[in-house]
């Protein structure tokens, strides 16, 4: 089958992006507002909340790798330093990973602690401290790293708009 690369996203994959940006986003502002909560009955719709969006977003970043998978994606967008090309290619996948792991640490959390019937089924109540679980330890080490990754990601794609004004940000929208 030979087809040239597209010259942008496929429209599916556009609305996998910024759905994934919106529900991190929203993971991320709940989880730091509810870590600084007392673990009681007040805390248990933020942790619904934080628990469904975060899972949710799990589920959006696995159908949206099947279809990188199957869609055809454009080039790298390439900044002319073979270093900084490099760079981009391994910070795209680092924030997949890390965009797993913290999703993937979440539910192990929940395991642990077992969650979901205290949350979702009102059936007992929280634990004293979530840090007693390892989880917790690991879930809030990779958010701030997860945070950071995103700050250098939307930095390097203003860089690429405004300094080196490739038209970067049509790649990941709707349209011709
Ligand atoms: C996109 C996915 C997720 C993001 C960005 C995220 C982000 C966060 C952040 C920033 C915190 C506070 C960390 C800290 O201050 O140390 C947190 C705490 C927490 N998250 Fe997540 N999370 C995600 C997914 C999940 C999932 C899927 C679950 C469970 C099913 C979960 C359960 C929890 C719990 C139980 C806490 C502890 C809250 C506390 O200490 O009071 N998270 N999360």
């Amino acid at each position: 089958m030979s087809q040239t690369a597209p010259k942008k996203y496929h429209p599916i994959q556009v609305t996998l992006h910024w759905l994934i940006v919106l529900l991190v986003f929203a993971a991320f502002i709940i989880g730091k507002f509810m870590s600084g909560q007392p673990n009681d009955s007040a805390k248990l719709m933020p942790l619904a909340l934080h628990m469904g969006i975060g899972s949710l977003t799990l589920l959006a970043l696995v159908v949206r790798l099947i279809a990188r998978m199957k869609l055809p994606v454009p080039a790298h967008a390439s900044t002319g330093s073979a270093l900084l090309d490099w760079a981009g290619k391994a910070a795209h996948a680092t924030l997949y990973l890390l965009v797993f792991l913290i999703a993937t640490s979440g539910i192990m959390l929940s395991m642990q602690a077992g969650l979901a019937p205290i949350v979702f089924g009102s059936a007992g109540t929280l634990p004293a401290d979530f840090y007693d679980f390892t989880a917790r330890v690991l879930h809030g080490v990779i958010a701030p790293a997860l945070a950071l990754l995103t700050l250098l990601h939307i930095g390097a794609a203003l860089y690429h708009q405004l300094i080196l004004k490739d038209h970067l940000f049509a790649r990941m929208w709707y349209g011709k």
